[in-house]
């Protein structure tokens, strides 16, 4: 049996794995993108709502310089471990999205990326990103696309669902729960947010190869101990084929991913 000690370096492994394979092939463009969307300025104030392990709250970091103040929450303390030893300056706090443990309006900007489709209550996260920003204050959230408008991971999941079932599906798809801004506006605008702005723009996640992105997309979800080795090999086989446009000539994979960058006011 593992020790809680040894559970938790399990997990801090895993946030590790996070920051050194996801943020650099993906989540570190958009954090770039979020804090223009939410035109974090110096001596500005900023939350960083489920940081992970802090690639948006760094970024907001340098925009705000030595006047301002960055704080970082998250509901994994394996990820605030590995955003702590990466930046011992910026404040991280263990917290619930929705419960987040500050007094009304207490910043100028609350930011949000790649995480409210894991909420199990969008509607109460969104209340609270609204509660804790100041009343000129600015909340900025990044979600990815639908599905069905990923040129790239659109293919990977239909490969996945051709070897592995119909369950693949949903467990390869909880990043895109939320790309569907018809109904995401609404929630926005029910939790006391004004929406001011939406940009859909494409991104591009880079992998060293299109195995190496099968391997993590698969190997972060719990499809991987659903199926057998003979499955796995027909899946890599078949998105050599099917995501061969994505490869570049050295055999790099470059997949474009289109995400949603929606800024609000207070109401
Ligand atoms: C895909 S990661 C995104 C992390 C970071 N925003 C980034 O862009 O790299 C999703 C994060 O949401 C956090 N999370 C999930 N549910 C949460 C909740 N209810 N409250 C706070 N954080 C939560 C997870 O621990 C994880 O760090």
């Amino acid at each position: 049996m593992t020790s809680p000690v040894e559970t938790f370096q399990l997990a801090v492994e895993a946030a590790e794995a996070y920051e050194s394979k996801f943020v650099p092939a993906m989540f570190g463009e958009w954090a770039a993108y979020l804090v223009d969307a939410a035109g974090i300025a110096p001596g500005q104030t900023v939350l960083d709502v489920a940081c992970g392990t802090g690639v948006v709250a760094r970024a907001a970091a340098a925009r705000v310089g030595e006047r301002g103040k960055v704080v970082g929450v998250d509901l994994n303390p394996a990820m605030l471990a590995v955003a702590q030893r990466h930046r011992p300056d910026i404040e991280w706090r263990q917290a619930d999205a929705a419960a987040l443990p500050f007094a009304d309006g207490s910043f100028d900007a609350v930011l949000c990326q790649a995480a409210l489709m894991f909420f199990p209550d969008v509607a109460q996260a969104l209340r609270e990103l609204a509660r804790v920003v100041s009343p000129r204050g600015r909340v900025a959230v990044q979600v990815w696309g639908r599905l069905e408008s990923q040129p790239g991971y659109g293919p990977l999941v239909a490969v996945a669902a051709r070897h592995a079932g119909p369950d693949a599906v949903s467990l390869l798809s909880a990043y895109w729960a939320l790309g569907n801004l018809d109904a995401l506006l609404p929630v926005f605008e029910s939790t006391g947010l004004e929406v001011t702005a939406t940009h859909t723009r494409l991104g591009t996640a880079r992998f060293d190869s299109i195995d190496e992105l099968v391997r993590t997309e698969v190997e972060s979800t719990p499809l991987r101990e659903r199926i057998s080795d003979e499955t796995y090999a027909r899946i890599l086989e078949d998105a050599r084929e099917k995501l061969a446009t994505f490869q570049t000539a050295t055999g790099r994979a470059e997949v474009p991913i289109e995400g949603h960058l929606i800024t609000a006011l207070r109401k």
